[in-house]
């Protein structure tokens, strides 16, 4: 079913979204020792790939309208879809998205964290906390009889008030048997904006932040997204249900470590 062209799943696609989440969460979880300094993000993808596929799931960006990898890696001013590469290896200090999405049994789970190669300085450490609180402050929106606009101006609300910049070029979706549906979910705008969140509906909320200015632009491999002046950029990712009474995450952290555990 769908309403407004925005796919309305049922109690059972709920449980269906729980598994694809869960393994989504599972290989983020599994990244924390293993992202240090000299790792390159080749290595990344490759353990990602290996867990992905022993749970008999699918690395969706693999071949995703041309996309080479099963991940992507967006280090430092990389504002997403950075393509996994030997030769980008990670210095000390280095901040680095993962963004994991999964196709089991048919759903697909989409979540991305930020990791740290070693330690990092508090400039950016604060801009990753600022990136996650904004994630969880549009999570919080994300209710039935609130619409899309809710969500994204919370998200710029909290970030501009830290100084920092949102990215307009790139949004969330809706999801479920396919990787990106309607609603886009922006995470800027004015409160009552845009469609209207009924139970059943599934989304992505993955707000990009930056320390400089929102504009990005395209590097020639015709995917990796950078911002236009340089400055550090940061994202969060989750995959929810829209519930009767608010929502439900299904790319939870299994052991709670959503966040860097190195800090400054
Ligand atoms: N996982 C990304 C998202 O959040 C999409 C990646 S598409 C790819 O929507 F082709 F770059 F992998
Ligand atoms: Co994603
Ligand atoms: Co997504």
């Amino acid at each position: 079913m769908r309403h407004n062209n925005i796919p309305i799943h049922s109690k059972n696609d709920f449980e269906n979204m729980r598994l694809a989440g869960s393994l989504a969460a599972l290989v983020l979880d599994s990244l924390y020792e293993k992202i240090v300094p000299g790792i390159s993000t080749q290595e990344i993808n490759d353990i990602c790939h290996e867990i992905i596929v022993k749970n008999n799931a699918i690395p969706a960006p693999l071949n995703y309208k041309g996309f080479p990898k099963s991940v992507c890696t967006s280090v430092n001013h990389v504002v997403c879809h950075g393509i996994p590469s030997e030769k980008k290896i990670l210095s000390e200090g280095d901040i680095v998205n993962v963004d994991v999405t999964v196709i089991l049994n048919g759903w697909y789970g989409d979540s991305s964290r930020m990791f740290v190669a070693g330690k990092t300085n508090k400039k950016n450490f604060d801009l990753l906390k600022i990136t996650y609180e904004s994630l969880l402050i549009g999570i919080k929106e994300a209710k039935p009889g609130n619409h899309i606009g809710d969500i994204g101006s919370k998200i710029q609300k909290l970030a501009e008030s830290n100084g920092y910049s949102v990215v307009r070029d790139f949004c969330g979706h809706g999801i479920g048997k396919e990787f990106h549906t309607p609603p886009s979910v922006l995470h800027f705008g004015e409160p009552g904006e845009g469609p209207k969140l009924e139970p059943g509906m599934f989304l992505t909320i993955e707000p990009m932040i930056n320390l400089g200015g929102w504009q990005t632009k395209i590097l020639n491999d015709g995917w990796t997204a950078v911002t236009k002046d340089k400055s550090l950029s940061a994202q969060f990712e989750h995959t929810i249900g829209i519930t009767d009474q608010g929502n439900e995450i299904f790319t939870l952290s299994k052991n709670n470590t959503a966040f860097p555990i190195n800090d400054v």
